[in-house]
């Protein structure tokens, strides 16, 4: 069923032309990088035309060679940017020597075909182009898209497979967000360049050794001006970190979640990143022009929590740098996005348990073990869950294992529930379920039948069995 192309290339092939980019003889002393680094891919009239070419090369990380994987040799890989509405068509080129696939986290769009389709599987040297079309009335705001083959998730996603898919619309045509001053911030550590065998288990978590790469770069220098707005849009790609952030003397405005904006701004000391999540802040321009750092400290609610105060376990990760000076004074805006809370809903509360990771230690990657979504470890061709489309359910997440977890479902995005019931007025796609505690969700299927899934995003629990089908029907 699947439109497969064989491209001409391995180990060996030399000078191969595939869609106007020369390969270069792969050798074990001799690599080229024939891509102009980080290309991204805006849609024009209406299409996003891209190719993506997965590759098992050395890459420009930091102005040094890292032996990683990428898309289209670029840490993280090309950016994406489309307005709603926009047809997008991507095509996947595997240049690894194993299987791989694409899934667009956080988009509202169909799970089935050739669309964010995680049940494909593209085998080394083949092809497969992925097409679907972003609702008209998507919300702006930070995707991503990364290989999502059960059992190969954490191993892909951590040697560098990553990259934003931005969709442009409400949020960025704010006043105050479109005259700040914007930053992607990709973070990734890269447990394969760390000398030592760190693999960033559940011990290292923000702390220890591991540097952490910030779009490509390490420490590198934001630009905010002086009595101006910078635009921090943090997206935590690392598959297993958490990170906790913090600005030096600036308050940190969050103006967007994982699906979107807010209604009105919210200040924080500290940002709590899980994988796979994105918080958007702005940051005002209001102290005397120089250098501040931008920390990350390890995150409480974990095991093997870190010793000693988080300030001794910081470390920076970048800096906000002033420079010149806005002619205009901005502010914070004092509203927003609205988002109305969804509807109660009207079938009982669906219970989902999460177990699993035994007593740690087991392996290198302090992952060892099995996990499990009430009690079944993953298995694709068992449907879950079934959901009937334009109804709304109330999900509660029960940590019974002694670490945190962060849920994410696939397709439709989701509001928080507090204490009492209430729905956070903003979208995400990730919740983090601390051990030992439970966690409400409420989330509108629609738009689009087929399966999809739910998984923890510490990819390795995902790979070792927390993930779970979920099956979209339409009303009879
Ligand atoms: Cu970012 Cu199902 O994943
Ligand atoms: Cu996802
Ligand atoms: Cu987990």
């Amino acid at each position: 069923m699947l439109r497969r192309n064989f491209l001409l290339w391995g180990a060996g092939a030399a000078g191969v032309a595939v869609a106007g980019t020369v390969y270069y003889r792969r050798r074990a002393d001799v690599w080229k990088t024939v891509y102009a680094q980080g290309v991204p891919y805006s849609s024009v009239a209406g299409i996003l035309d891209g190719s993506i070419d997965v590759l098992d090369q050395p890459v420009q990380l930091d102005g040094q060679l890292a032996r990683l994987y990428s898309f289209n040799g670029s840490i993280p890989g090309p950016a994406i940017t489309v307005t709603p509405g926009d047809a997008v068509r991507l095509r996947l080129n595997n240049y690894l020597a194993e299987p791989t696939n694409l899934h667009f986290h956080g988009l509202h769009v169909a799970p089935t075909g050739h669309a964010d389709n995680i049940f494909l599987e593209v085998p080394p040297g083949e092809s497969l182009q992925y097409e679907f079309t972003v609702p008209r009335n998507h919300p702006a705001g930070m995707f991503w898209y990364h290989p999502h083959l059960h059992g190969r998730s954490e191993k892909q996603v951590s040697m560098g497979l990553a990259a934003p898919f931005l969709v442009r619309g409400d949020l960025d045509q704010l006043p105050e967000v479109a005259a700040a001053h914007e930053h992607l911030l990709v973070l990734q550590d890269f447990p394969s360049l760390n000398p030592g065998g760190n693999m960033a288990g559940m011990h290292e978590h923000g702390g220890g050794t591991s540097r952490v790469a910030v779009t490509g770069r390490y420490n590198p220098e934001l630009t905010i001006a002086e009595n101006g707005l910078a635009r921090l849009r943090f997206l935590n790609a690392s598959s297993s970190v958490y990170y906790r952030l913090t600005i030096e003397e600036h308050p940190m405005h969050v103006i967007a979640t994982d699906g979107g904006g807010i209604p009105a701004p919210q200040a924080v000391d500290e940002l709590l990143l899980v994988p796979g999540q994105r918080t958007e802040i702005l940051v005002r321009g209001e102290r005397p022009p120089g250098s501040y750092k931008i920390l990350s400290t390890p995150s409480p609610g974990m095991m093997g929590e870190a010793e000693g105060s988080p300030a001794e376990n910081s470390q920076p990760i970048a800096f906000l740098v002033y420079e010149g000076r806005s002619e205009r004074v901005w502010d914070i805006p004092s509203r927003l996005i609205d988002v109305p809370a969804l509807p109660a809903p009207t079938a009982p509360v669906r219970s989902f348990v999460l177990s699993g990771g035994g007593m740690m230690g087991g392996g290198m990657m302090g992952h060892g073990g099995s996990y499990s979504i009430n009690g079944q470890g993953f298995d694709a061709r068992r449907i879950d869950t079934t959901v009937r489309l334009d109804t709304v359910e109330d999900w509660e997440y029960i940590n019974t294992s002694r670490m945190d977890h962060p849920m994410h479902l696939h397709v439709n995005p989701f509001q928080v529930l507090d204490a009492h019931g209430q729905p956070e007025r903003a979208w995400r796609d990730l919740v983090n379920v601390p051990a030992g505690d439970r966690v409400r969700i409420r989330v509108r299927f629609r738009d689009f039948e087929g399966t999809t899934v739910q998984h923890c995003h510490i990819l390795a629990h995902e790979d070792n069995g927390m993930m779970a089908t979920v099956l979209m029907v339409k009303e009879p």
